[in-house]
This record gives C-alpha cells, structure tokens and sequence, in this order.
C-alpha cells in the first residue's frame, strides 16, 4: 500500500516564518496614503497593534515564531500531509497528488493559523476586543476561537449572503463567545449608508471591513484594534507555516520540489502560505509551475487591472498596489463565499507580475463537480473555495495523463464543507448556474478608480 498520511512531530514544526518580501527581485509598491504619498507605521496604528504593523513592514527573510502562538498552533499542528491515491487511481493518472490538509484545525480550514497568532501579538499590546469582517464564516469563525482561546473579545460582521445561506457558522462564532451581525448592518455609518443605498444588498467583503475598521477605530478606550484574514503581509506571513510544513513533509515522502502548485485564491492567504516557500525555490531557479484560482464570476486576477485601490468599500484602507475589480464591486452570490473579493494580496499580484504565477479561473459548476469527484473517491466534502482549486488539480491531473508525465502536483485543501452543505443542496438540486462577469460590469466598477495615482507594473522579466 501506498503511504497516504505523512506526520509531522511537534517537534519538527517549523519554528520560523517565511516572508517573500525579502526575496522578491522587484519590491512591491508601497501602500499609499490619503496625500497620495507612502504611509508610514504609525499611520495603521490606530487599526492595528505595532507589533503586527511591524511584521507588515518587514523585509526580514525569516521571523521566529513564539513559543507562546507555537503552544496555541499545536492544537492541530503540525498539519497532515496526504496523498491523494484514490483520487489518482480514479482519473489514471501517472501524476502524484499532494495534498496539505488544512480542513483538520478546530474551524476547519486554514485561517486559525493567522487568527491565532494575531490575536496572540493584540493581547501581548494589551488589546481588549478585536473586530473583523467574514465572508464565508470561516474567517469569523477562527477568530472567535482565537479571541476565546487568547481571553478578547471578539465582534465580526458577516457577509450578508453568506449570514443567511450558512447559519452554522455564526453559531460556531457564538459557541466560541463572539457577537456576529450581517452585513451591511445599521451598526456603523458605513453598514447605514450602504443599507440606505441598496437595501436588498447581498453584502460583500469590502463592506464588511468598512464597518470592522469602523467599529475598531471609533472605541474611544483604544483597546479595540481590527484584524484581517487575508490580503496583507502579515496574514501571509503566518500563513506560510503551511508551505513550510509541507516542504518537509515531501522530503519525508521522498519528493524533490513539487512540479506544480496549486491553491485557491479570495485575498490570497492559503494560496501564499503553501506556495511562498517554494516561490523561493523558484526564484533560485527551481522549475515549478504555481497557480493560484479563483471564480469567473470574481476574475480579480484573470481579468482585473493591476492598480492602486482601496482594500474596503467605504474608503478608509491605504490605497495598495493590486489587481483589483474596484472597491465598489458587488460580487454575485456563489457559494464560494471566501472568493468574492474585489482586491488581491499584494505581495501575490506583484509575483504574479513577475512572471513567477499564473492564475486562472473556473466556473462554479466545474468547482462542485471536482467537488463531488474528490467526495467520491477521497471521500472528504471539500469547502466550496476549495473546489475551486480542485478542479485546476484534475484538469493537471488529466493533462499529465494525457502528456504519459508523472508530475507532482501539491495543492491546499483549505477547508471542509461541511459547514457548506446548502451550496451542495443547490447544486445537486440543478439549481446553481455559471456566471462569468460581464465586460460591461468590469468596466463600470473598475471606472470608478481610474484617478487614483497608477501602479508600475515592474519586473526583472526573469519569467
Ligand atoms: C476554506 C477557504 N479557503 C479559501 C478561502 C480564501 O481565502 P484566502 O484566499 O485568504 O485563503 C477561504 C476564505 O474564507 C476559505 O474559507
């Protein structure tokens, strides 16, 4: 038999974090301010604690983990590494699958591994309550199970769409002891002025984080700082733990580097945290293919314009250098909730200007048909933004098949469904349809940033 599951120790569990900035062979751009000029730390301080702005800004190529987040981690880190043989077998495929499962956290996917320790450096500053926004839930969930297991309090604000189609997810956040209210909500002047505009809204990601930095920066005690789950340095920072974790664990199984890596990608976390690593090997000259996925029906990198744009509907973020579908963008409401940003991590796009991945877009139907693949054959039901990746897995599967290639392939499997079982009930029931967004849609929202200062897209033209 064939070794499905390769285990890591806790003593082996990387004890550092990667930062690709350091790495990188043309730097990102900066973040901007309102005057159009670069902003400096103290300008995010009111939003965030220094300790974390600090890892935002850092250029140092490694960052020790503390041993106080390591202790949190150990709940379910390190995380398995398995291959997907029955899978293979199914497609007949000569490729090897790998897969890192990050389905088996406490939330069940990913975004424990930034929400620990984010709620870990909010507490050492002496912050009391943090806010945030979800999509999915599954962002709100993990961190309301960090803020319980640190002692913060912990308020989120839940997408709409995603409030109602998956209501489990606001009580695993209540379970774990936090307030979560739909969004837009009458709560902020962000959550009224866009309730008032669009009564009807399904809500999106951008709104959702007006109303949390709204709510964290006007608490007069200053205890109450905000914290994301994707898009910027910092989150991706911890997120590489995974990529790390699995570099060893392919070593274990007897693998050089993977030859593709694939992930999915909403603001591009669990996509950058399994591929910086090996991004770094690919700087060095290492031959792999890396792709990051999204929906056709929120193409940010696939269709979107790399400009300066805010992270938030209400205008409040820094302006960062991205590709971006314009802040105002609505996305429509597929299920893959977690993918329904309009902007992208920065330190991702400027790799993908580089040359150094490409990213590509699938329909929602394909994704639920991966879906239910890997449901029967691997037998897991994976999270909807997971399938997304899935279904760039089978299509390379299939492609080695085709080419008699025994390619490696190593994806992230972010997330369980099981909290996600409606979008399966309207897909199986026929009841969900594709969705490519029209030019005319992209244009109208994209309109909207067209006098923002431009973004060079520079590269060394290596790749
Ligand atoms: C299971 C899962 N995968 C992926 C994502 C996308 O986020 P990111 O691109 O930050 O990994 C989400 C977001 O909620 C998610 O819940």
């Amino acid at each position: 038999m064939q070794q499905v599951k390769i285990h890591l120790n806790e003593k082996d569990i990387p004890r550092q974090w990667y930062n690709l900035a350091a790495d990188l062979p043309t730097p990102m751009l900066p973040p901007l301010g309102p005057d159009g000029k670069p902003v400096s730390p103290d300008m995010l301080a009111p939003v965030f604690p220094m300790n974390l702005i600090e890892q935002e800004v850092s250029s140092e190529r490694w960052i020790d983990i503390p041993e106080g987040i390591l202790d949190l981690l150990y709940r379910w880190r390190p995380a398995p590494l398995r291959r997907a043989v029955y899978l293979e077998k199914y497609l007949g495929t000569p490729a090897k699958i790998y897969f890192k499962d990050e389905s088996t956290s406490p939330p069940g996917s990913h975004k424990p591994n930034t929400a620990v320790a984010q709620a870990w450096y909010n507490k050492q500053f002496g912050i009391k309550k943090l806010t945030t926004e979800t999509g999915a839930g599954q962002w709100g969930s993990a961190l309301a199970f960090a803020c319980k297991l640190i002692g913060l309090e912990c308020k989120v604000f839940m997408v709409r769409i995603s409030f109602d189609q998956k209501p489990f997810r606001k009580i695993m956040m209540q379970v774990w002891g936090a307030n979560c209210v739909a969004s837009p909500s009458p709560e902020t002047n962000a959550g009224r002025r866009v309730l008032k505009e669009m009564p009807n809204t399904p809500g999106s990601l951008g709104i959702a984080i007006s109303e949390a930095i709204e709510e964290a920066v006007t608490d007069k005690s200053g205890k109450t700082r905000y914290s994301l789950g994707s898009v910027l340095n910092h989150v991706l920072l911890h997120q590489t733990i995974i990529g790390l974790e699995a570099k060893k664990q392919l070593k274990m199984a007897g693998e050089k580097l993977p030859d593709i890596i694939i992930g999915c990608a909403g603001g591009g976390s669990n996509f950058a945290g399994l591929s910086f690593p090996f991004v770094a090997d690919k700087i060095n000259g290492a031959d792999i293919k890396i792709i990051p996925v999204e929906p056709t029906a929120c193409p940010t990198m696939t269709r979107a314009p790399f400009a300066y744009d805010f992270g938030d509907t209400a205008c409040t973020t820094p302006l960062l250098a991205m590709y971006t579908l314009g802040h105002s963008f609505v996305p429509p409401p597929i299920h893959a909730g977690g993918l329904r940003y309009h902007g992208m991590a920065p330190l991702v796009c400027q790799a993908i200007v580089e040359g150094l991945m490409k990213p590509r877009a699938y329909h929602q139907l394909d994704s639920y048909k991966a879906a239910l693949t890997w449901a029967g054959t691997e037998g897991f039901i994976p999270a909807p933004e997971t399938s997304q990746a899935l279904a760039a897995v089978i299509d390379e599967a299939n492609k080695a098949k085709e080419e008699g290639k025994e390619k490696v392939i190593l994806f992230n499997y972010s997330g369980h469904g099981l909290m996600d079982l409606t979008g399966y009930d309207a897909y199986l029931g026929g009841k969900l349809v594709d969705y490519e967004l029209p030019e005319e849609e992209l244009q109208k929202y994209t309109a909207a940033i067209k006098d923002h200062p431009k973004a060079q897209m520079r590269k060394s033209g290596k790749w």
